[in-house]
């Protein structure tokens, strides 16, 4: 019976040592029946070493992992049907697309009719021509490969798909396409999709959650926009882009203009402010927002439809400003430029929560 408040995957207390390195450190995670969670995060913070326990490939040193009401992390990987790494190079090269694909039927001691008819299905499901059943891997382009890898991936009928950085070696283009080809199957499948990327556009494109890792462990699990506006740390916060830091002290902050609203607001609170460049807007002479910022233009960008500028602040801190380009200002470098937000276009990181990060 399954239960669609119950999690599909329960992590908990999981703890990985490699001798005396651990790698990761204790974590407990719980993805959703159907979820697409994507995992981010710098090299070596333990994604790849993740999965590799979660499919059975590695052990884990202490914990546990549930998939629904079955403790798995005893279960020995050939006895773990339910989850699949999605590996494209891992592929026949000199077998026909449909060999490829009934693969894990044939494991599973499917009559041969039922397989074809299965592979065909699965051929369609990824948006392949039905002829190409006959086609040898090797003569289909990487593109095509990747789909025939995920048609054989869902041919084991996984309970969960991982997938570790399955698009990083292709092109920027190839790359798009398949992002959305991805996320609409996920939708087409109803499956629960664990997805590692170093690519954090990757992830917010597709992903209903991103749990962000750093040094084994995860510093935030959120969907994106929660973690873009309100990230927990300025680790996760410079994680998702760029961004402006003031550093406020009991209400305070150096080069940071309030309106008497805002200081009542910000009064006796510490931490770390965070401005994304594209919160900020051009303000005219005379006019004040909420907080506001004076300084020099040092370089301007231009970024398709928007001005990207840095800005030197009286203080000598650099800001970072982004605007459509028809609000820029004219002048260029050296030029003085006034930009402000509403304050709740900032963030406040409290200094407890950054310092235990
Ligand atoms: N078999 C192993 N023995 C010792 N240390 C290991 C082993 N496998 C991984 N590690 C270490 O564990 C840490 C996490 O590695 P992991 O491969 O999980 O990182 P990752 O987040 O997947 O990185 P990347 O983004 O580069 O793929 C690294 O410091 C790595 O050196
Ligand atoms: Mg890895």
């Amino acid at each position: 019976m399954t239960d669609a408040s119950q999690p599909i995957l329960r992590i908990n207390a999981l703890t990985k040592r490699f001798d005396d390195f651990t790698a990761l450190h204790g974590v407990d995670l719980n993805v959703a029946e159907g979820e697409f969670l994507a995992i981010v995060g710098p090299s070596g913070s333990g994604k790849t070493t993740l999965i590799r326990i979660l499919v059975g490939m590695d052990e884990l040193s202490d914990g546990a992992v549930w998939l629904r009401n079955t403790r798995i992390d005893v279960v020995p990987a050939n006895k773990r049907p339910t989850c699949m790494v999605f590996q494209s190079l891992a592929l026949f090269p000199h077998r026909t697309v449909g060999q490829n694909i009934e693969f894990p039927l044939k494991l599973r001691k499917v009559p041969p009719a039922e397989r074809k008819a299965r592979a065909l299905e699965l051929l369609d499901t990824l948006r392949l021509p039905r002829d190409y059943y006959d086609k040898r891997i090797q003569q289909c382009s990487g593109g095509e490969k990747q789909r025939v890898a995920l048609a054989r991936a869902l041919a084991f009928d996984p309970e969960i798909l991982f997938f570790d950085e399955p698009l990083s070696a292709l092109d920027y283009r190839l790359r798009k396409t398949l992002e959305k080809e991805l996320k609409d199957l996920h939708r087409r499948t109803g499956k629960t999709f664990i997805y590692i990327t170093h690519s954090l556009e990757e992830a917010m494109v597709m992903s209903d959650r991103i749990a962000i890792m750093k040094a084994g462990r995860f510093e935030q699990i959120a969907p994106a926009e929660e973690i873009y506006a309100r990230p927990v740390s300025k680790f996760v916060a410079e994680f998702m882009g760029e961004v402006n830091f003031f550093d406020l002290r009991n209400g305070q902050a150096e080069g940071l203009l309030m309106t008497p609203e805002t200081a009542a607001a910000l009064a006796g609170r510490s931490g770390t402010l965070t401005i994304r460049p594209e919160s900020l807007r051009t303000l005219p002479e005379g006019q004040a927002a909420d907080l506001t910022f004076e300084g020099e233009i040092v370089a301007e960008y231009l970024l398709g439809s928007r001005m990207q500028y840095r800005m030197m602040l009286a203080t000598g801190q650099e800001m970072i400003v982004e605007v459509l380009r028809e609000n820029g200002v004219a002048g260029g470098i050296g030029a003085a430029l006034r930009v402000g937000c509403d304050l709740s276009a900032a963030h406040l990181i409290e200094e407890a929560r950054d310092a235990a990060a």
